[in-house]
C-alpha cells in the first residue's frame, strides 16, 4: 500500500435526511429519504493513511479505541475486500478536523469521506468517485455527499443492494451558485442523542415519520429546481420547511428528541427578524443545537454580525461552497 493524505470538506443538508431503510442489510446504511447539501469550504478533515505494524487511529492527536476505531477498521476492511483478496495491511490512520473550534460540529461527513478517499488511493482501488461515495455512506450517511464539492443530491434509491442510492453533484467549482452558509455555534460540547440512535427512535415511535418520508421527494425536486434557477426565496422556504419538519418528527418521537437550546431559538428569531427587514437568511438545524443560515454571499457579513451579537452565541463562521474531496500522495505519510 501507498502512503497518502486526503482532504474532504464537511457539508450541511439543505433538504434533510433522517431515517434509515429497515428492509435492507444495515451495513449498507441506506437512507429512507434522499438529501441535498452544500459542501463547505471552511470546515474540512485531513486524513493520512500509511502502512504500520498494527492498526492505529489518531483523531486530532488522540489515539482512539472502542467504537470510533472499530468503525474506521470496518470501513478499511470493506474497501480493501472490494478489490483485493486476503488480509488488509495494517494501517496508521491520522485524522485531523480543521474546524474553527471543536464544539460539537458534525465531523463524521468529512471524516468518512476523507478516510474513503485516502484508502482508495492507498490501496490502489479502481473505484470512481460515485462508488467511493457509496463506501463513505456506509460509515456515515452524510459522508456520501462530502465526496463531492458544491451542491450535491443524494438519491435514496429503491434497490435492496443500494446500487441506486447515489450522490450526484448538481454544480461544483466555479459553476456553483455563490451562496453562503453561516454556521452559528450556540453551545460547546457534543450532542446527547447520536443521529443513528435518534433516527431509529423516530422510525419506530414518531407518528410523523411516515409523512416525513412520503413528502421528502417533492422537497428534493423543488429544491433542486430552485437551485438550478438560482431562486433563493423558494430554496430558502424549502430549506426551512425540511428542517422544521425533521425536527417535528424528532420531537414527536418517544421519548422526545430535542436538540435545541435557548440560544438556538434566539438565533432563529434573530434571522427571521432580519428577513422581515430585507436581510434574507434561511435557517437549518441538524442533530444538534447549532443554527446554519443560508443567504446570498453579499449579505453574509451583515447577517453573521447580527448573529454574533445574540447572547449565548459561541462562534460564527461564514462558509462558501467547498471543493471536491481530494487525494494528495505523500510518500512519507502523516499530516503537516
Ligand atoms: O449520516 P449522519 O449520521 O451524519 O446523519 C445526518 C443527519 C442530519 O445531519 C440531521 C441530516 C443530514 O442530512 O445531514
Amino acid at each position: 500500500m501507498k502512503s497518502v493524505l486526503a482532504t474532504a470538506h464537511s457539508n450541511i443538508a439543505l433538504v434533510k435526511y433522517w431515517g434509515k431503510r429497515s428492509d435492507v442489510d444495515p451495513v449498507l446504511n441506506l437512507p429512507a429519504v434522499g438529501s441535498l447539501s452544500m459542501t463547505l469550504d471552511a470546515l474540512w478533515t485531513e486524513t493520512s493513511l500509511a502502512p504500520d505494524r498494527v492498526d492505529t487511529f489518531l483523531l486530532d492527536g488522540v489515539v482512539q479505541s472502542g467504537a470510533p476505531a472499530t468503525k474506521v477498521w470496518s470501513a478499511l476492511d470493506r474497501l480493501w475486500a472490494s478489490h483485493h483478496p486476503g488480509r488488509r495491511p495494517y494501517c496508521r490512520v491520522t485524522s485531523s478536523n480543521r474546524f474553527p473550534t471543536a464544539a460539537g460540529l458534525a465531523s463524521s461527513a468529512s471524516g468518512f469521506a476523507a478516510l474513503t478517499m485516502a484508502a482508495s488511493a492507498a490501496f490502489e482501488l479502481p473505484h470512481d468517485r460515485s462508488a467511493l461515495s457509496a463506501f463513505a455512506r456506509m460509515g456515515s450517511g452524510s459522508a456520501a455527499r462530502s465526496v463531492f464539492g458544491g451542491y450535491v443530491r443524494l438519491h435514496a434509491g429503491e434497490r435492496a443492494d443500494g446500487s441506486d442510492c447515489v450522490a450526484v453533484p448538481l454544480s461544483t467549482g466555479s459553476e456553483a451558485w455563490p451562496l453562503a452558509l453561516i454556521v452559528v455555534q450556540t453551545t460547546r460540547g457534543s450532542k446527547d442523542v447520536g443521529s443513528t440512535e435518534g433516527m431509529e427512535r423516530s422510525r419506530l415511535t414518531a407518528p410523523y415519520y411516515a409523512p416525513w418520508v412520503e413528502s421528502s421527494p417533492k422537497d428534493l425536486d423543488d429544491a433542486e429546481a430552485a437551485l438550478k434557477r438560482r431562486d433563493l426565496a423558494t430554496l430558502g422556504e424549502i430549506v426551512e420547511h425540511s428542517c422544521f419538519k425533521m425536527h417535528a418528527c424528532m420531537m414527536a418521537s418517544r421519548p422526545p428528541i430535542l436538540y435545541w437550546k435557548p440560544t438556538t431559538l434566539a438565533v432563529i428569531h434573530e434571522v427571521w427578524g432580519l428577513r422581515s427587514r430585507n436581510l434574507a437568511g434561511y435557517v437549518t438545524i441538524d442533530a444538534g443545537p447549532h443554527v446554519k443560515v443560508l443567504c446570498a454571499q453579499e449579505n453574509a457579513e451583515a447577517i453573521a454580525d447580527h448573529c454574533r451579537r445574540v447572547p449565548g452565541v459561541e462562534a460564527v463562521t461564514i462558509c462558501l461552497p467547498g471543493p471536491d474531496a481530494t487525494v494528495h500522495e505523500r510518500p512519507e505519510g502523516g499530516i503537516r
